[in-house]
């Protein structure tokens, strides 16, 4: 007797539809070969691209964990509004996940925010208040906080600065999925600091599985930077979760070093990342240029096209 044909599933990866939220996470870490070119050969470096994450950048993954855990304790009710401060890519997120989840949210941020961000929150149906451009992050913090004060029925506030939830998604997905995809053989672990929740909760995991990786945090060199997403923290509200003891290292980035090693990552391996993903690249090379051997891994938190209205590709 013929045995019955079987039909088998076209794509291993993702067996059953699933909703939005859970394609957060899981994203690919790529290895660098052509501008590590004047690296020692037993040198890896590679770059989590975070992008892959469906609202466009790394924030989908606190954003995500915060608000679930404020289901879970009850705070966070179907009748209240999310509201946050964010510099661009945390509202992007807090947006998506609103409209899955059938909440209503508002942010504040800066006016001077470029247009992208602006365009995709009003696509996703999300509410800007606008706080003073002179101020930066720090007026629109200030500002959610006095909102948050008058209004504290009507708001659930995550409060990315200071929600352990925020180094605590990395802690469970960013570290483990690195660890992972390295096979454990990871040496040095370099992120950008904005909140600081990617650097804080990835290092803090990658400690406990190998003590002897060296954990380096980026920060702009200048006050005034050109490094959207990230905070030169000696001139900044410091976040409640940082950590400054955790870190091996404190790298400072100039804001034209990053431009440039923007470019050069466009025209050397075709990777189109943001600002902050540039002073990422530009530190974990110059970490690659002083050893002999070593698994580098850094993190790309978006992508160059959240930026192409800043005029830097022409
Ligand atoms: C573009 C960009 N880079 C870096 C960061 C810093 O990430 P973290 O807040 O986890 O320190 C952010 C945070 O918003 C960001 O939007």
């Amino acid at each position: 007797m013929q045995s019955p044909s079987v039909d088998k599933p076209q794509h291993t990866r993702r067996k059953r539809a699933v909703s939005i939220v859970d394609l957060i996470g899981n994203t690919p870490l790529v290895k660098l070969s052509n501008i590590t070119k004047d690296i020692s050969p037993k040198v890896e470096v590679y770059a989590k691209a975070e992008w892959f994450n469906p609202g466009g950048s790394v924030k989908d993954r606190p954003a995500k964990k915060m608000i679930f855990e404020g289901i879970k304790s009850g705070e966070l009710t179907k009748d209240k509004i999310i509201m946050d401060s964010s510099s661009g890519n945390t509202a992007i997120a807090y947006a998506m996940i609103g409209a899955a989840l059938q909440y209503e949210v508002e942010l504040v941020m800066p006016l001077n925010v470029n247009i992208e961000r602006k365009k995709a929150l009003a696509a996703y149906g999300a509410t800007i208040i606008y706080s003073d451009p002179l101020e930066g992050s720090d007026g629109a913090i200030m500002h959610a906080r006095k909102l948050k004060e008058e209004n504290s029925d009507k708001y659930f506030m995550p409060d990315q600065y200071n929600n352990p939830h925020n180094p605590g998604s990395h802690y469970e997905t960013t570290a483990p999925e690195i660890w992972e995809q390295t096979g454990g053989r990871i040496t040095h672990f370099l992120a950008g600091l904005g909140t600081s929740g990617t650097f804080m909760g990835t290092s803090r995991r990658l400690k406990e599985l190998n003590p002897d990786i060296e954990v380096i945090a980026i920060q702009p060199a200048e006050a005034l930077h050109g490094l959207e997403g990230m905070k030169h923290m000696p001139t900044s509200l410091v976040p409640g979760i940082y950590k400054e003891q955790e870190a091996d290292i404190v790298e400072f980035v100039s804001t034209e070093n990053s431009y440039r090693v923007m470019k050069e990552l466009l025209d050397s391996e075709g990777i189109f990342i943001g600002h902050s993903g540039g002073a990422a690249i530009y530190a974990a090379l110059e970490k690659a240029k002083t050893l002999d051997e070593g698994v580098i891994v850094t993190v790309l938190p978006d992508a160059g096209f959240r930026y192409l209205s800043d005029g830097l590709w022409w």
